[in-house]
């Protein structure tokens, strides 16, 4: 019995002993880390406008996008109190939560506080993004922010927040921290792509007579010279309003929309300058001051539902219907007041975090409704891999739910012709009906083991489509069915990949 207590002591002794030597060996690292001087820019980006900034930055400060930028989730406790100055540029996303590449930080500051870890080398900025029309604006730069002072990190400025950020009508310089030094011709010279002006060529109602709310497949060319985009990359569309909307509103307000004005250069009828420019119920703006003051529609983002090598721009519309029974503007102006052979304004938004890079892996996409344009890309990518370039992809299987189950449909016929010539296994829900299963979350369910031996086999799951509804389930039910940690793993190997909105 003596030799037992003995015993435990003696481990008991070597174990404190362990853990005063793994502390001394940390707080020894501190000390030899803190001189360091180099800048770091951390961004964390769901669709890619938090990765541009931190690149103009990067470019303006001649620091490398390779290895002086990088996803939140790839900064550890250790690596950021190594670095002295980090510049945090972080989105918020779903319902004031992390976009995916940062989802993991918020964790480790807690860990760090609860193992009273402190960071006061560390000098910071953060500039959140947000929108303010959700409730919890820039929630999760204010999160980060608070930890980090919770560490007593050391702010640089204030925290910046950028409200529906749009990087045309965004003057660079106003919204990064003073202490970057950025001059303005370096600036300049990191200005991103400008926009470009497509040719509506093609218009397809993908659910026609269902008395559901339209899907609607657009072909745009573009004028000039193609740009460049890949599976994933986003375009920005300046919506307009239609040309009623405008005579209603200049009836209205008793303004002359023949009257001709000159602005920035261009000279139109008033009422073609209106088009594009929001029109306020109660107006008491002069005709005058009317072009310096109404601000432009706000720009809405689509998933390029094909790639360059198809010559053409394909996105998928869902026409938007409000509780009002009204339709959205941009939505309504794609599906149905925008002409064939019109010309619409459009900006590509690569998309960093939706890139593939190895199309030999096997893909599960997953998604519903408009989502399957996100999904048409990654199929037309993989397509055009194996038949212009003989390249060896991996197998591809589309899970993805409409709401009516009718094979004449368009988008049933679409979806079949898919299965026949491009992908090796589709599974369809239809959400209106009495079969099962009924919505994609059931057929992750069913199917689970099949799609355990798809990742075994290295598979890269894609998801695309609304996030309330459709992601949020689907993403409970990976939960679920894979566990947590799987989940985070094949995430940050890129193996598992939302594109939702
Ligand atoms: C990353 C991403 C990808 C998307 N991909 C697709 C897709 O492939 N297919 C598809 O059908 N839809 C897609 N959407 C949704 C799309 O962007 C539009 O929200 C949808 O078409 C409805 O727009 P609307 O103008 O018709 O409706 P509206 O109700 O007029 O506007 C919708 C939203 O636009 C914003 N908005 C409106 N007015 C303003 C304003 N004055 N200032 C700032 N913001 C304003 C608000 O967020 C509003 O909720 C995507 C959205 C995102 C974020
Ligand atoms: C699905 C979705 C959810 C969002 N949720 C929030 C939110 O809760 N709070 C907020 O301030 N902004 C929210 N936003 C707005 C984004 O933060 C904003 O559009 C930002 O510019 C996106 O930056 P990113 O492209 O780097 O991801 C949301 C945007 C989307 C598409």
């Amino acid at each position: 019995m003596e030799s037992l207590y003995i015993m435990v002591t003696a481990i008991v002794a070597w174990l404190i002993l362990c853990v005063v030597m793994w502390r001394l060996h940390r707080a020894k690292q501190h000390i030899n880390i803190a001189t360091d001087a180099s800048v770091l820019i951390v961004y964390s980006s769901q669709t890619g406008n938090a990765l541009t900034i931190a690149n103009r930055c990067a470019q303006a400060l001649n620091l490398s996008e390779m290895s002086d930028v990088l996803p939140l989730n790839n900064l550890s406790i250790e690596h950021l109190s190594r670095i002295k100055k980090v510049l945090f540029v972080l989105s918020t996303y779903g319902d004031g939560e992390a976009p995916d590449n940062g989802n993991l930080f918020n964790d480790r500051l807690t860990q760090a506080l609860d193992e009273s870890i402190t960071l006061e080398q560390v000098n910071y900025s953060v500039i959140a993004l947000g929108d303010s029309s959700y409730p919890d604006f820039c929630a999760f730069g204010h999160q980060v922010n608070n930890g980090l002072k919770a560490l007593k990190a050391q702010p640089l400025s204030e925290l910046i927040t950028l409200d529906n950020y749009d990087e045309e009508t965004t003057r660079f310089s106003d919204i990064i921290p003073a202490w970057l030094d950025l001059n303005n011709t370096q600036i300049d010279k990191t200005q991103g792509n400008s926009s470009y002006n497509w040719q509506l060529v093609e218009r397809e109602v993908l659910n026609p007579n269902c008395g559901d709310e339209l899907l609607v497949k657009i072909g745009l060319k573009c004028l000039g010279a193609t740009p460049i985009w890949q599976a994933g990359d986003l375009i920005d569309i300046q919506p307009r309003n239609s040309v009623e909307i405008v005579e209603n509103w200049l009836l209205k307000h008793v303004f002359d929309g023949s009257l001709w004005l000159a602005h920035q250069g261009h000279q139109q009828p008033l009422s073609a300058w209106l088009l594009e420019r929001e029109l306020p119920e109660k107006c008491y703006i002069p005709v005058s001051d009317l072009l310096t003051q109404l601000p432009y529609l706000a720009k809405r983002s689509y998933s390029i539902a094909s790639v360059t090598e198809n010559k053409q721009l394909e996105l998928i519309i869902r026409l938007l219907q409000k509780d009002d029974k009204s339709f959205g503007l941009a939505s309504s102006f794609l599906s149905h007041h925008c002409k064939i052979g019109e010309l619409i304004e459009g900006k590509i938004r690569s998309v960093k975090a939706h890139h593939i890079i190895n199309n030999t892996q096997p893909i599960i996409l997953i998604g519903s409704g408009s989502g399957l344009a996100g999904l048409k890309a990654q199929i037309a990518a993989r397509t055009y891999a194996q038949q212009s370039l003989n390249e060896n992809i991996g197998a591809m299987w589309l899970i993805y739910g409409e709401r009516r189950n009718d094979s004449q449909l368009p988008i049933n016929q679409h979806l079949f012709s898919l299965k026949d010539t491009q992908i090796d296994k589709l599974s369809c829900t239809y959400s209106q009906g009495n079969n099962y299963p009924k919505y994609v979350q059931d057929i992750l369910v069913a199917d689970q083991y099949i799609i355990k031996k798809w990742l075994d086999e290295g598979a890269i799951i894609y998801v695309c489509g609304c996030l309330s509804g459709m992601g949020e389930s689907v993403h409970q039910t990976l939960i679920d069915t894979l566990g947590q940690k799987t989940l985070d793993d094949l995430q940050q190997e890129q193996r598992y990949i939302r594109d939702v909105y």
